[in-house]
Parts: C-alpha cells; sequence; structure tokens
C-alpha cells in the first residue's frame, strides 16, 4: 500500500470546551486533508483530545465530576464541535483509551531498555497552566517568563527522559532538512533554544490517581507531554499495525506557536529519535488569535465558541447555518498568521468575509448567472458555447487560479489558496460585466449571450472544485445549484468544458444573504451585483396571500428585560401575547435600547416562529424593528392601545 498523507492537529487540552483558537488549527487541518483527498491521493487526518493534564483533574475537581466522567463529557464536546464545523479527520483519539495506554507503556520501556529513561530526583518548577517544567532561568516573580502562568516549587522523586543527548542530531537534522521547522521564526527560535542547552526533563509525575501509570512503577504517572506526543503513534497502530507502514512519518504536524519550540521542535523528535523512527515531514506553526491584544482564551471569554460565531452570523444574516459555518471558515483560513497574531473581530468575518467575499462577490457571480441563464435560456446550460469559449479568457482566469491555488498548497499555505479561489469568482463577475449577456440579449446576439453565461457557469464549476477544502459545503451548494452531480475532484479543473450542454440547473437560491451593516449600506453604490443596464431581474421573491396568512403576527405587551452577560447586542425579554403563560424572546436591540424603558411597551411580534437557541437561551419568537439609517432597530409600536395576544394583518 502506498504512503497516505498523514496530517495532526495537536490534541486538545479537555479543561475547557474548544474555541476559535482550537478550532482554526482544526480547520487548517482540514484544509489539507481535504486538499490532498481532492487530488486522489490516500490522507489520513488525526485529532483528539489530551484527558491526563493535572489541569484537567483539577478542573473536574472543581466540577464535582471524576476526572473520567469529566473528559468524557468535554471530549464530546470536541467530537460535535469538529462536526458543527464539517471537520473530515479520520480518526479522532482520546489519549484515555487503551489502546494509547498499550502504546505509551511500550515506548518508556523500549527507551527504558536503551538508556534513555533513568530515575532521577527533581527540584524546580512546575507550571500546571502550562504543564511545563521550568528552570530557575525560566522564572521570575513566582511566574514563567514565558507564557507568564504561575509556577510551583515541587521536589520529587522522577523518571527522566535523556533529552540532552539529542541536542547535536536534533541540530543535524534541522540543518539538513531546512522545511522540517515552518515557518522561519519558529525554526530560529528552536534552534536558539536547542543551542542554549538541552537538559534531560523529567517524563513522570507523583501518582495522584489520574494519568497511565509508569510501566513497573504505579507510584509514578507518565508526565502529560510525553503521553500526549505519542498519540500521533497510536492512531498508525503502531508497532504491529500493518497500517503504520502506510502512515508513519507524519507528513505535518500543525499546532500553535505555544506549543511548538519545547515540545514539537525539541522534546517529541528526540523522542523518536531514541525510538529509531523517521521524524516529521513539517512541524508547521501558527500564530494566535489575539482579542484586545491578549491571546483569546475561552477561560477569559474575550473569544467565543464556533458555535457563537455563527449563531451570530445567522442571527444577523437568515443564511444556512452550514453556510455560516464555512464564512467562519473563511475567515479563520484567511486571516489567521504563521509569522504573526492576528486580532479576532467578528466586524471582519461579517464584512470582509462574509458580505465583501462570499455575498458580493461568490455569491453574486452564482446569483446573477443563474438568474439570467433562467431569464434568457429556462435554466438550461447552453450547447456548443463550451468549445467556442474554450481559448477565451474565462478559460484562462480558470486555468491560472487552479495554478496559483495549487501553488500555495505546496507552499503549505491554506488562506492563500482560498484566496486564489476565490479571486476566481472575482475574475467572474468582471468577466460577465465585460460580457454583459443583457445586451446581448437585447440586441438578438443569441451567441454572445450562450457564451457569456456558459464562461460564468464554466468559472462557477471550476470555482466550486478549488473551494471545496475549505468551503465544503459551499462547494457542494455551487454544484447542486449548477446541476452537477459527480463529486469534485482536481482533475476536472483542467479540463474547460465539463460543463455539459442541456444540464438542467437550480434557479439562483443565494447561499449568502447580505447582512446589512452601516458599511455594507455604504458600499451599496459600488456596483457589485448587475450594472444599471442589466435587464430588470424578474421579482422572484413575490409571496401569495395564502404564504403571508402562514405567520402569525401579534401585539405584545414587554413584562421584563434585561441585558445577556458577554452579549452586546441581545436583549432578553418576557413578553404577554395574550396567552397563558409570558414567552422569552431574545432580540438584537440593546445597542440603542434601556431595557428598563421597554417595560409596559407593546409591539408586534412573529408568533409562530419555530424556537431557537442563541447564546444558549431559547427565543420563542422575534419582534418586529424597522432599520434606520445608522443600523439601529427601531420597535414597531401599536397606533392606539390595543390588548396583548390582538392579531396583526
Ligand atoms: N494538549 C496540548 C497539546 C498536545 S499535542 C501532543 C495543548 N492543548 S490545548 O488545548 O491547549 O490546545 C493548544 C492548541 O490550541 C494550540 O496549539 C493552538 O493550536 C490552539 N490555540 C489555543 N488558543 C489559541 C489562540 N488564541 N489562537 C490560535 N490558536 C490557539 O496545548
Amino acid at each position: 500500500m502506498s504512503k497516505s498523507f498523514y496530517i495532526t492537529t495537536p490534541i486538545y487540552y479537555v479543561n475547557g470546551v474548544p474555541h476559535i483558537g482550537t478550532a482554526t488549527t482544526t480547520i487548517l487541518c482540514d484544509a489539507f486533508a481535504r486538499w490532498h483527498r481532492l487530488r486522489g491521493e490516500p490522507t489520513f487526518f488525526l485529532t483528539g483530545t489530551d484527558e491526563h493534564a493535572q489541569k484537567v483533574a483539577d478542573a473536574a475537581l472543581k466540577a464535582g465530576k471524576t476526572p473520567q466522567q469529566f473528559v468524557d463529557d468535554i471530549s464530546q464536546r470536541f467530537v460535535e464541535c469538529w462536526r458543527f464545523l464539517d471537520i473530515s479527520n479520520d480518526d479522532f483519539i482520546r489519549t484515555s483509551e487503551p489502546r494509547h495506554k498499550v502504546v505509551v507503556e511500550e515506548v518508556f520501556r523500549r527507551l527504558q531498555s536503551r538508556g534513555d529513561i533513568y530515575t532521577g530526583q527533581y527540584e524546580g518548577w512546575y507550571s500546571v497552566a502550562d504543564e511545563t517544567f521550568y528552570r530557575n532561568s525560566d522564572v521570575e516573580d513566582g511566574r514563567a517568563k514565558e507564557t507568564g502562568a504561575t509556577v510551583e516549587r515541587v521536589t520529587e522523586q522522577n523518571y527522566y527522559f535523556r533529552l540532552s543527548a539529542y541536542a547535536d542530531p536534533l541540530l543535524a537534522h534541522i540543518e539538513a532538512h531546512p522545511d522540517f521547522l515552518l515557518p522561519d521564526t519558529r525554526r530560529n527560535e528552536a534552534v536558539a533554544f536547542i543551542k542554549a542547552g538541552l537538559r534531560d526533563i523529567p517524563i513522570s509525575r507523583r501518582n495522584t490517581g489520574w494519568g497511565i501509570p509508569a510501566p513497573g512503577d504505579s507510584s509514578q504517572t507518565v508526565y502529560v507531554w510525553f503521553d500526549a506526543c505519542i498519540n500521533y503513534l497510536t492512531a498508525t497502530g503502531w508497532p504491529d499495525s500493518p497500517l503504520w507502514d502506510t502512515l508513519w512519518p507524519a507528513d505535518i504536524h500543525l499546532v500553535g506557536k505555544e506549543i511548538y519550540t519545547r515540545f514539537h521542535a525539541t522534546l517529541w523528535p528526540a523522542m523518536l529519535m531514541a525510538l529509531g523512527l523517521p521524524l516529521p515531514g513539517h512541524v508547521l506553526g501558527h500564530g494566535w488569535w489575539l482579542a484586545g491584544g491578549e491571546k483569546g482564551a475561552k477561560s477569559k471569554g474575550n473569544i467565543p465558541t464556533p458555535q457563537e460565531a455563527v449563531t451570530e452570523l445567522q442571527a444577523r444574516s437568515g443564511a444556512a447555518e452550514a453556510a455560516c459555518v464555512d464564512a467562519l471558515r473563511c475567515y479563520l483560513l484567511r486571516d489567521i498568521k504563521w509569522a504573526a497574531d492576528a486580532e479576532w473581530s467578528l466586524d471582519t468575518l461579517i464584512e470582509t468575509y462574509y458580505n465583501a467575499e462570499l455575498a458580493n462577490n461568490l455569491g453574486n457571480l452564482l446569483n446573477r448567472t443563474l438568474k439570467m441563464l433562467w431569464q434568457y435560456r429556462g435554466g438550461i446550460v447552453p450547447n456548443g458555447a463550451a468549445q467556442r469559449t474554450a481559448s477565451g479568457s474565462a478559460a484562462q482566469a480558470a486555468r491560472e487560479s487552479a495554478a496559483e491555488v495549487a501553488q500555495a498548497m505546496d507552499a503549505l499555505d491554506p488562506g492563500s489558496a482560498l484566496g486564489a479561489a476565490l479571486r476566481l469568482a472575482d475574475r467572474g463577475n468582471k468577466q460577465i460585466d465585460t460580457d454583459a449577456p443583457w445586451k446581448a440579449n437585447k440586441a438578438g446576439e443569441s451567441e454572445r449571450v450562450d457564451d457569456a453565461l456558459y464562461a460564468a457557469l464554466e468559472t462557477l464549476r471550476v470555482a466550486s472544485v478549488l473551494l471545496t477544502p475549505f468551503l465544503p459545503h459551499t462547494a457542494r451548494a455551487i454544484r447542486e445549484q449548477l446541476g452537477v452531480t459527480e463529486t469534485a475532484a482536481w482533475a476536472d479543473t483542467q479540463t474547460w468544458g465539463l460543463l455539459p450542454g442541456g444540464t438542467q440547473t437550480q434557479p439562483a437560491q443565494p447561499i449568502f444573504p447580505r447582512i446589512e451593516t452601516t458599511t455594507a449600506r455604504q458600499e451599496k453604490t459600488i456596483p457589485v451585483t448587475e450594472p444599471a443596464s442589466a435587464p430588470p431581474t424578474p421579482p422572484t421573491n413575490l409571496i401569495t396571500i395564502d404564504d403571508f396568512a402562514k405567520i402569525e403576527l401579534k401585539v405584545a405587551e414587554i413584562l421584563t428585560a434585561e441585558r445577556i452577560e458577554g452579549a452586546t447586542k441581545l436583549l432578553k425579554l418576557t413578553v404577554n401575547c395574550g396567552e397563558d403563560a409570558p414567552r422569552q424572546i431574545l432580540a438584537g436591540i440593546a445597542e440603542n435600547h434601556e431595557p428598563s424603558a421597554l417595560v409596559g411597551k407593546k409591539i408586534v411580534v412573529v408568533a409562530n416562529l419555530q424556537p431557537r437557541k442563541m447564546r444558549g437561551l431559547e427565543s420563542q419568537g422575534m419582534l418586529l424593528a424597522a432599520t434606520d439609517s445608522d443600523g439601529h432597530a427601531i420597535l414597531l409600536h401599536p397606533e392606539s392601545d390595543v390588548a396583548p395576544g390582538a392579531k396583526v394583518r
């Protein structure tokens, strides 16, 4: 069997739920994995949870649970979150699984038998927050200089790993393989760290009842980092499974910068050298999401969970959940940096990515093309245009974009690859502006209409393949609307004209309804949609009186109103809709409404909306409001007094 492309995320500590930071590493790996699958390569993508940390046991104690109950619960939250984000991992490893314990024991025994593990007395610093042993020179005023985490003095009888023996072999490997440690800043940091002198490090801790007992010595448990790194090997079935040979060495270990130098560029490769195993192809490190200049962390509450970000986007846009997940993926992939940090911003997600890139650029190309195709050709892909457009500029743009995406992925840069894929949509929009099929239609030039529409459709088909690794839902939705039934494959980007004439497309269904923001309103003067000379779009948004009758509108009286902790826009209201019990409604009106001033006011609500959850609270309806020129919600009140529950038509 041929070697698979094998990529790993760090395994995440289960002392907290997934957030934007952990999601970013996972989405980056997902993009790589999907890219290699798109290219037809066997691929193995591993993620999982790191469960034996002392901080995990501490968090369990705080939650009043046993460590096992606690890790079962949070590990499941990771599984669910990755499913929610459309992550395509092939395996999910948990370090509390029996399959992992046996591999850790095997590694321990092998290193012990070759003299790389020995017993010794440790007296020094340990940080539970970092799960790291620090030397005196790493510590200042009771904190680790590197991270600011508090440290405690520990005196323990431990097992040690002979790390110092691997400093020279590590430096030699790094020098011989310039792309082993990436980006350059991280490599330089790692080289400086190793050159400063590697000391042997403890790889066990006193057994406090949580962790993998050291083989043959149950007074000790294996140090969490020694245990955790081995997960990359466990999942391959090492040492006996035939799968192992097809997977190892891993091609990419992708990790955040805080766990790069000490662990993934030093300890883990040294452990592999001690085992006589080949080192991974690349250790790729990325920067952090910051919030207000500080590292984003769930414990600080300064960055959202992926679900929170998506819920907010959905509430603002009305788009499907999967589309909002893709918008989040788009932002995280495009804006995370390798060598630097990036500031998390919901506004950037909404304005730069959701609105500008996805609604106005990609979505606009899809919607306008399909609308015109339906208007001029009944939604059927024209015959004969494939050959005529094959040597034109649209075909050339598609070829160039595919090459740019491949080049960026070869350079291990999914963010730039996604940028190149989205630029193809931009080129498609410009092309259709130039081709102006609406003018050709007016002039009765049928062939020109066919060619312009076909060029745009093919551009979208190629774009859908290019987007597959990054925005999988969007790619599928575009293909569905185009009437393409095959699964996306890279080879399909290399031939122009694969969309057969006669294909029945679907009427345009906007994937990313535009979000109204102050900036978005100002941008409306920019001709991002069809130019003024385009034919009037047939009104596709008309509803019948029966449709309208389905909406139950009622007068309601506001009984209570309060702010929601951590939410700047949402208020929690209870309202009397003339029913037996009041309802709870969450409304995005906090920015320009003082809760106390709302009590007693009569408003209009949609009473038969399916309840939905926002920030963990259920909203049992929606209130009606106009939007003023500053983007503020202006509540609608009945003209004169009317009882709660009165129907509005
Ligand atoms: N359990 C260890 C890893 C062991 S791997 C053998 C660990 N876990 S963690 O839960 O703390 O996750 C760390 C990873 O989360 C980082 O490597 C990084 O990928 C990601 N991030 C956590 N916070 C982050 C940001 N604020 N920004 C970007 N990513 C960050 O360390």
